[in-house]
């Protein structure tokens, strides 16, 4: 698709006013790169174990390039794999520019990145822009007196009397404000006390992280997955939250973040590394939190010149497998007016497959959400193992808990290990991840739940994402067309098309554990025929059906070409 891709490229210089040379990579219609790509989200500890440690490194990543090629991605976002003292396993950045030496050297990074550059694959890295980690050089000068040169890059302000300045709560527990008894303030973190938050509004800072992004720029990476965009900025007067009524999992009263969280200096900054990123024909993709679409819409930017790819988690955040619900999260985001994000989970939720699953059906969901998200207008970001139906494993005993927010959080809060175990590559011990004794622990579905068996099994979980992913990339309507949502009372059956010049594709997804009958008259979009020809379905049959009956086994999808 890369190589494709390059024939196409058309150079739009001086495209904007202030006359700056910008070089943009379209396709003869306008597409940006990203927009024909299939992102996939690589938890580095977890993907592949190259010298037995236990965890996941860049030459195991290298080493199954050719898997991710086969699999047809076309970019790799990496989870934060800058060394790091791994109290957020690795959200807790000590030198953002160099590679953690349990993941490897610089120098493994430039072959793994010309390694993906031959076959086509870019890669994405992890911005964690909010917060260092406390043993970042910037933050121990920081901490080490008031008068330090960098003590204003992070906030560190009075408390009131014995108490911290304002109310806020971490994210992750407890007061969001430590008392440092030596310099006699406190610093305030979003996250882990391990995490001091950086003051964006120092312009030093500014000019700091921009200067990482070029560094990685110039190493060739495509774009950045930005962490914790929504909490940039705080109030600069402390105002306190307002409290809510009850409390969060961790026992702390629950607030409204007003004060501490999407505050709009945080579309300046955005708006600025958007510039940036395009001098680098290069991807932002966001973090992003929202609770309705007005909120996502501004990440986009009101002139569509701040995050390229906001991720929609409303869609992740649907809770259970009902078409009505699919089909208006859909329909708001389609109209947002920007490029819509689908991820179904990532290192932070549950796997879809625990999600969605009914326990019974589980590869048939497996599929059907594959089928989803894959034909959708817009890009699809991957979680690794959600190609093999992977399901949480988590943990059972508190002593088990690897993630720091299971250990203060438990019970009602386990944690992320049980989204983050290994990949399960074979049926060999550990599933072939490691030799040695892996961090987190593989389930022991890893048996039949691998991709080495999956390839050999025609009906498997993998060969519906191999089968799906190369028909979205041939495919113009699934690529470039229209979402349009067809019979849009049925409860059960989730249906659209997706409509480019003369020809569409219908997707029909059965939400439901009963078998359904669907009909469907496409007059009103233009295409009187009424048969389409099969591209995919996960029913047996024959290649053409008729769209005036059509019969649908439990969770079962039917996606064809239909055409006037
Ligand atoms: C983001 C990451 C999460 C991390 C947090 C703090 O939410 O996805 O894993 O713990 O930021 O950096
Ligand atoms: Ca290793």
């Amino acid at each position: 698709m890369f190589c494709k891709f390059v024939g196409l490229v058309l150079l739009v210089a001086g495209f904007c006013s202030t006359a700056l040379a910008q070089t943009q990579a379209v396709d003869a219609e306008g597409h940006q790169w990203w927009q024909h790509a299939v992102f996939y989200e690589i938890y580095p500890r977890s993907f592949m174990d190259s010298n037995d440690d236990g965890i996941g490194d860049l030459k195991g990543i290298a080493s199954k390039l050719d898997y991710l090629k086969s699999l047809g991605v076309d970019a790799i976002w990496i989870t934060p794999c800058y060394p790091s003292p791994q109290v957020d396993f690795g959200y807790d950045v000590s030198d953002y520019e160099n590679i953690d030496p349990m993941y490897g050297t610089l120098a493994d990074f430039d072959r793994l990145q010309q390694e993906a550059s031959k076959r086509g694959i870019r890669i994405i890295m992890d911005f964690v822009m909010n917060h260092t980690s406390d043993q970042h050089a910037w933050f121990l000068d920081s901490r080490s007196s008031r008068t330090a040169a960098k003590r204003d890059w992070y906030m560190w302000h009075d408390g009131k009397g014995s108490a911290p300045p304002n109310n806020w709560v971490s994210t992750f527990g407890g007061s969001a404000w430590t008392w440092d008894a030596k310099t006699g303030q406190y610093f305030y973190h979003y996250f882990y006390p391990q995490q001091p938050d950086l003051n964006w509004r120092n312009p030093a800072v500014h000019d700091a992280m921009f200067d990482v992004t070029r560094w990685w720029y110039k190493r060739g990476v495509a774009g950045f997955r930005l962490d914790a965009v929504d909490t940039l900025f705080e109030d600069p007067g402390l105002h306190d939250n307002p409290v809510l009524p009850g409390k969060d999992k961790f026992g702390d009263p629950n607030e409204e973040n007003l004060y501490n969280a999407k505050l709009p200096e945080v579309h300046v900054v955005l708006r600025d590394l958007r510039k940036v990123a395009d001098e680098n024909n290069a991807v932002l993709i966001g973090e992003t939190w929202t609770k309705d679409v007005s909120e996502l819409k501004q990440y986009y930017g009101d002139h569509g010149d701040e995050l390229q790819m906001p991720m929609d988690f409303m869609f992740a955040k649907v809770d259970r497998l009902s078409a009505t619900e699919f089909r208006r999260q859909i329909a708001a985001v389609d109209s947002a007016g920007g490029w819509p994000v689908f991820v179904l989970s990532n290192h932070d939720i549950v796997r879809s497959s625990v999600r969605y699953g009914d326990g019974k059906n589980n590869r048939a969901i497996e599929k059907l959400m594959a089928s989803l998200y894959l034909t959708l207008r817009g890009t699809p970001i991957m979680y690794y193992g959600e190609e093999i139906g992977m399901e949480n494993n988590d943990p059972v005993r508190k002593e088990d808990v690897k993630d720091p927010i299971g250990r203060v959080g438990w019970p009602q809060e386990k944690g992320r290990d049980g989204e983050r175990t290994p990949m399960q590559w074979d049926d060999s011990p550990n599933a072939g991840f490691t030799r040695g004794t892996p961090w987190l622990p593989v389930p022991l579905s890893y048996k039949t739940v691998n991709v080495a068996s999956e390839l050999k099994d025609p009906s498997s979980v993998l060969h519906a994402y191999r089968r799906l992913l190369a028909l979205r990339h041939q495919n113009r309507a699934l690529l470039d067309g229209d979402y349009v949502a067809l019979n849009e009372s049925d409860t059960n059956v989730l249906s659209y098309l997706r409509r480019y010049k003369n020809e569409a594709v219908l997707v029909v997804l059965n939400m439901s554990s009963q078998p359904q009958r669907v009909s469907f008259d496409l007059g009103p979009q233009g295409f009187a025929v009424q048969n389409a020809s099969t591209l995919f379905t996960t029913m047996g049959g024959g290649s053409k059906v008729s769209l005036s009956h059509l019969s649908l086994q439990p969770f079962s999808v039917y996606v064809g070409a239909v055409s006037k």
